[in-house]
């Protein structure tokens, strides 16, 4: 039976992309590598673990003894590779966590697919996900980012990822490695560890407590149901061509502050309150070198890979809202 290994599956897109990939192809092994940093939860897979659907391997990515175990499984015949540290805030105040997880992690999985799917009788894809803000920011009338858009990432988060992205594109070029990169938008949806935005949000509406928006509120993000980053995760794995990169994302740009009152009105329906929980809002210090505004040109993408996101926004935002309110609790005790 063929096997993909899913590095990060305990994370937030890792967990969603192994639902995806257990319901889609019944007949893969699937092994999930993750060293349960505080964004990682088994909890996230437990009913995919408990049955045997999933192979768990408690491990650290930059762990070269325990990554060549993996890859020794001749059924290996792919790596999805999400596990990173990636908090901007916490790249911010504490980098070194960001480099050795983002940048030698993937060096250190690069060496072991090397080693492994190179000059032997067996290969392999390394499927390398990446994100659009290697890419730096955008004024408000710019171009969307390209695959063509020189990299200038802007905080130690992004330059790990820019010079991941490095490595991996070096390690085709170089020894051949067939691999492809992804550069994905912001994703929402479950299992999101609750600092990032979204889930910050919403929990903050449910407490009634103030809704910390940086700086003026008007920075923009283009947003992804992760469901969607998934299936272009496999349309790539699938379909993608070897060394090239693709940009994912589904043209939904949004001002912060627009989001955060589209949830603070979303929340007060689901509970039934009146719709007044915009008076939280509440704005905060900028991050230093905040970007202004990501935007992502899928082209290339919907073109080459027959990909397109598929689910709707304003009704993926209410079921991810309600979701966050039936797990709070369960999950991160909140
Ligand atoms: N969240 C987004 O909006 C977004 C957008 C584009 C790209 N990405 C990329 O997708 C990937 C997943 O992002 P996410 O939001 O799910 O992150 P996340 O922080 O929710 O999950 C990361 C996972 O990686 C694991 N991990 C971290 N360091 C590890 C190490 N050294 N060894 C083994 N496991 C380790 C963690 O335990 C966690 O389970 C990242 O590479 C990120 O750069 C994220």
């Amino acid at each position: 039976m063929t096997a993909s290994i899913i590095t990060g599956g305990a994370g937030f897109i890792g967990s969603n992309l192994v639902r995806y990939l257990a319901a889609k192809d019944p007949a893969r092994r699937l092994i999930v590598v993750d060293s349960l940093t505080y964004a990682g939860n088994r909890e996230y897979l437990s009913d995919l673990i408990a049955s045997g659907r999933v192979e768990f391997v408690h491990a650290d990515i930059t762990d070269y003894d325990a990554m060549d175990r993996l890859f020794s499984d001749a059924e290996v015949e792919d790596i999805y590779h999400l596990a990173a540290e990636s908090h901007v805030d916490r790249s911010i105040t504490g980098p070194a966590a960001f480099i050795q997880s983002n940048i030698v992690g993937t060096f250190t999985l690069l060496e072991c697919a090397r080693k492994h799917w190179l000059g032997g009788d067996r290969a392999g894809r390394f499927v390398h996900v990446s994100t659009d803000e290697v890419y730096g920011d955008l004024g408000p009338e710019d171009p969307a980012f390209t695959e063509e858009t020189p990299y200038a990432p802007s905080s130690p988060y992004s330059a790990s990822k820019a010079a991941a992205d490095h490595l991996v594109h070096a390690y085709h070029r170089t020894y051949g490695l067939d691999v492809v990169i992804t550069n994905c938008s912001n994703n929402f949806g479950p299992y999101q560890y609750p600092e990032k935005l979204i889930p910050v949000i919403i929990k903050n509406i449910r407490d009634q407590k103030p809704l910390p928006v940086y700086g003026d509120g008007t920075n923009v993000r283009d947003w992804l149901y992760v469901t969607d980053h998934c299936s272009a995760l496999v349309a790539a794995r699938e379909r993608g061509r070897s060394g090239e990169k693709y940009n994912i994302g589904s043209q939904n740009e949004w001002q912060n502050i627009d989001l955060v009152r589209l949830l603070c009105d979303t929340v007060d329906d689901l509970l039934g309150r009146e719709r007044d929980s915009q008076s939280l809002i509440s704005f905060v210090t900028d991050r230093p070198g905040h970007d202004r505004r990501y935007a992502i040109d899928p082209t290339k993408t919907v073109a080459e890979l027959g990909w397109r996101a598929e689910t709707p926004f304003e009704a993926a935002m209410r079921d991810t809202a309600a979701w966050y309110l039936e797990n709070f609790q369960t999950l991160w005790q909140i």
